[in-house]
């Protein structure tokens, strides 16, 4: 079957970001009572950070580095609550004074590394609200520790980076991460990251062996000087909650010089719902080299897989484990890992260049949901499912198989508990083309998760962080403080009993709610 839309969608997929729920309801006492002595903060800061980092609303570049990584045309608009300064720091040292200066002088931050954020908690504030932007795109230095396959990578990187330099060294060293190359470091750790290794090597924070961060105080911490419990939480329990990463070591994983990618598109009179339906059960305890994802879209499922191996040992092995779906010789594509990093968001035409490139012509609207599921689907409710993905505005759902490496870390490990026991996770993605044409994809995204709850996870119903979804709740402010209660209503889904150990985690390390957004953890004192 030919390939319907297929590199339109690729790139849609690497080009969207999400959209933000509107209704949402503040208490009063949430609002900023007034505006902070806003003055003192920059002649603070001027003091250790030259003023050409520095954007106010009055310099002419602040609306093009403001924009620079909003994906999001919702975001890009008049109405958005945008921040008073921009900061592009350079060194630690210029994080250090800017936390310092904003905690002296009433400014909080928000941090910015690759702008993904589902909705755009990096770079605007869902509520009024004075705030600043310390943006990280200026940081991204990479180096690369041959001999014990480690890296240091900054915040400000983005996944292309480390995929590039990483396949450059060397075609044997590889990095499980995200699929998408503009994804930034900073965002993408902080909430997990997985990608197409999930399986062999599980998330991008299980091969985290050391970060940098500064905390509330202005303080530049390492693995040693912040303490397990810190070093725990900064690696998924979501951006923004407990300091500002700086960067990150990394432990390389190892793979083989050919990899095999391959995309085949089965429609429904193919028999895609009795493939999905074996799928279930298939693909998340195949062998830990082969991933196989599905892409679900109009009437039609799109099989993708990485193999951490030959063409020649990977039909055997489809020919023994999925028969059914028929992969041949000629759907095998062998190619570097580093190749396929390029090649799987972007298509058969991307080359490892692409993977450098940080723009991106494509805008859009978007709004994201996710969901786990622990047991297999229904054949009946698939073919339900399949009446939903033909609605008006109806999106797609890409489904990511867990199983080996992924789920055999026992779920408190790090803050992402989707693990033991988990079949697949669901992101429900839904996108249009311009201002007016939100209404039915946005009411399509709310009605298909409505109608998916009897068949996901339940008590909590799980997402993932990193897949931010307002929807799931806000953080009411008392007292100046997130509140742990109105927290829990989202923080649960998120991270299911590790929200409790993160939020005493909280207490310790920004007692007052500095580092905070409308999902940070909020803080437990008892
Ligand atoms: C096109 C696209 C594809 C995606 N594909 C995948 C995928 O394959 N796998 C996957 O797991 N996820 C995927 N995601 C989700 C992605 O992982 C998250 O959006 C991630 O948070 C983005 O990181 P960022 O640095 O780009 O985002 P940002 O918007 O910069 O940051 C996200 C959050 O982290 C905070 N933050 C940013 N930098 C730091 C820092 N240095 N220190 C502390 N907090 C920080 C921000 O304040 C914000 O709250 C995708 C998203 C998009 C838009
Ligand atoms: C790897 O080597 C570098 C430089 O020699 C060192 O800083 C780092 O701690 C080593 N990492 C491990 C995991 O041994
Ligand atoms: C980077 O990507 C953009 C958008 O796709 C494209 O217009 C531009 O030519 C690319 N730049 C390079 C150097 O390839």
């Amino acid at each position: 079957m030919a390939p319907p839309r297929s590199l339109a969608l690729a790139l849609l997929l690497c080009a969207l970001s999400a959209s933000c729920h509107a209704s949402i309801s503040y208490p009063p006492s949430a609002m900023p009572a007034a505006a902070p002595a806003k003055d003192d903060f920059l002649s603070c800061l001027t003091k250790s950070v030259s003023p050409r980092l520095l954007y106010t609303k009055s310099s002419p570049a602040y609306g093009s580095i403001w924009a620079s990584t909003v994906r999001n045309l919702k975001f890009d608009s008049d109405k958005t609550v945008k921040p008073l300064y921009i900061i592009t720091p350079t060194e630690a040292a210029h994080i250090q004074a800017t936390v310092a200066c904003g905690r002296k002088h009433g400014m909080r931050v928000r941090v910015r590394s690759g702008g993904h954020d589902y909705e755009g908690l990096s770079y605007r504030s869902a509520k009024p609200e004075t705030f600043a932007v310390v943006d990280m795109s200026m940081m991204r230095h990479l180096s690369i520790n041959g001999r014990n396959a480690t890296a240091w990578v900054d915040s400000g990187a983005q996944l292309g980076d480390i995929y590039y330099f990483t396949g450059k060294y060397t075609p044997r060293l590889a990095f499980p991460a995200g699929v998408c190359s503009t994804i930034g470091v900073g965002g993408h750790f902080s909430g997990g990251g997985f990608g197409m290794m999930l399986r062999k090597h599980g998330i991008a924070v299980d091969n985290v062996i050391d970060a940098k961060v500064v905390d509330a105080n202005g303080i530049l911490l390492d693995r040693k000087s912040m303490g397990e419990d810190y070093f725990w939480a900064i690696r998924g329990g979501g951006g923004e909650s407990f300091g500002i990463v700086v960067s990150w070591q990394l432990k390389l994983v190892p793979v083989p010089p050919k990899v095999t990618v391959f995309q085949v598109y089965r429609g429904l009179k193919d028999g895609a719902i009795d493939l999905i339906t074996k799928w279930q059960q298939v693909a998340p305890s195949l062998p830990e080299d082969l991933m196989i994802r599905i892409m679900a879209m109009g009437d039609t499922a799109m099989f993708e897989a990485l193999f951490l191996g030959t063409c020649k040992d990977l039909l055997p092995l489809m020919g023994s484990r999925f028969p059914e779906l028929g992969v041949k010789q000629a759907d095998c594509k062998e190619m570097s890992w580093v190749q396929s990093t390029a090649y799987i968001p972007m298509g058969a035409s991307a080359t490892v260049n692409d993977l450098l490139n940080r723009t991106s012509n494509i805008k859009a609207f978007g709004k994201y949901k996710s969901d786990y599921v622990k047991d297999p689907i229904p054949k009946a409710v698939w073919e339900k499912i399949y009446t939903w993905l033909a609605k008006p505005g109806a999106g797609i759902m890409i489904m990511d198989p867990y199983g080996a490496k992924i789920s055999s870390i026992p779920d408190r490990a790090t803050p992402f508990p989707h693990r033991q026991g988990m079949l697949f996770n669901i992101q429900y993605v839904s996108y249009w083309s311009g201002e007016a044409g939100s209404a039915a994809p946005t009411q399509w995204s709310r009605d298909m998760y409505a109608f998916m709850e009897p068949y996901v996870t339940k008590n909590p119903r799980q997402a993932y962080v990193n897949y931010r979804d307002l929807d799931l709740g806000v953080n009411q402010v008392v007292g100046d403080i997130s509140t742990y209660e109105s927290g829990r209503v989202w923080g649960e889904k998120y991270f299911k009993c590790n929200f409790e150990r993160l939020a005493r985690i909280k207490a310790k390390v920004d007692p007052t709610d500095y580092f905070r957004n409308e999902q940070s953890i909020p803080p437990l004192f008892k």
